[in-house]
């Protein structure tokens, strides 16, 4: 009978407790910190916070909203810099929304071959598309007679570039592992809740 009358309140509590975990901020939402995050990606509150008619919905929820929340959870506080530093959104962000480079106007071809072994290229290729869930032709632009022209400069190729150059073995784990392309994009090129809009 006693117990009958306690189980009840034990389920209420760990129910209690998920409804908490769930409605809990993953972000600190002081005026200060909003205002430190605005700041970080050069935006306005409205960047992630939906107005209508002048007034601002701080609480609704938006892809852009999400999407700061999947940075802060998976990346600000699951990543560190290989020398221990911790990550902030002004570490990556660095004042831009978006920062990564994706004109190819003035790129010139990359000579990756010339400085590593062809069938490593090959190998460290093969494992970036499984990562990202592609095929080489996600990056890779193909000449005339079909034949891929891997040195050619493309959108994906340089935002690919800028990831292998400052985040896989840049970053690493809480555990001190390296980050590689799978830690972040799990199989997906695109991944970030904003894209999913
Ligand atoms: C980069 C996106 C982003 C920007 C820019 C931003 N916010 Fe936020 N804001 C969020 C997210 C995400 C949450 C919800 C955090 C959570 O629930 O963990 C939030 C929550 C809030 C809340 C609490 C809402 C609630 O649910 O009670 C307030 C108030 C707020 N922001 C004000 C501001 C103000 C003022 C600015 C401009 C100085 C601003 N925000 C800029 C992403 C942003
Ligand atoms: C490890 C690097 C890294 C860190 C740390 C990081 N971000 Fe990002 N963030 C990115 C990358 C990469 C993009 C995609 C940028 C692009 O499209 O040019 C991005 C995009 C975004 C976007 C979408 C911008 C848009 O307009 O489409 C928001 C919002 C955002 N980040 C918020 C945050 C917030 C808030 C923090 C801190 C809590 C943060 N980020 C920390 C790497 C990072
Ligand atoms: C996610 C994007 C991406 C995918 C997918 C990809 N590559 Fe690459 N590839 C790159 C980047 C970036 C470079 C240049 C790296 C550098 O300069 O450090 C490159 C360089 C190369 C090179 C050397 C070219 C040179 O610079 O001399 C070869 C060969 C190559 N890739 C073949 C392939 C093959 C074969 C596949 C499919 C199995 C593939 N790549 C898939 C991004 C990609
Ligand atoms: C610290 C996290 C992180 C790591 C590590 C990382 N990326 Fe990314 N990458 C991102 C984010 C965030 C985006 C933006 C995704 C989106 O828009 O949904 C992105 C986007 C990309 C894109 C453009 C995709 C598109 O469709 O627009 C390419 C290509 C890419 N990454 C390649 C790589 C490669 C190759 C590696 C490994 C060498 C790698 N990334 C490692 C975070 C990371």
């Amino acid at each position: 009978m006693g117990c009958m009358r306690i189980l009840p309140s034990l389920l209420l509590l760990a129910v209690g407790g998920i409804w908490v975990q769930a409605e809990g901020n993953a972000l600190d939402t002081s005026e200060e910190n909003m205002k430190r995050i605005a700041r970080s990606l050069g935006v306005e509150c409205t960047h992630c916070h939906l107005a209508t008619d002048g007034k601002v919905d701080y609480e609704a929820p938006t892809p852009l909203k999400e999407t700061a929340i999947h940075m802060k959870v998976h990346f600000v506080d699951s990543l560190k810099t290989a020398d221990g530093e911790a990550l902030r959104c002004v570490s990556c962000h660095n004042g831009a929304a978006r920062f990564l480079p994706r004109d190819v106007k003035g790129a010139g071809p990359s000579n990756l071959s010339e400085r590593m072994d062809r069938k490593e290229i090959i190998r460290m290729m093969r494992r970036q598309a499984k990562q990202l869930g592609v095929t080489c032709d996600f990056c890779h632009a193909r000449s005339e007679d079909g034949r891929l022209a891997p040195a050619q400069p493309t959108r994906h190729k340089l935002m690919a570039k800028y990831m292998m150059d400052h985040f896989a073995g840049k970053l690493v784990t809480l555990d001190g592992k390296p980050a590689t392309c799978q830690t972040c994009h799990r199989g997906q090129a695109e991944f970030l809740p904003r894209s999913r809009h």
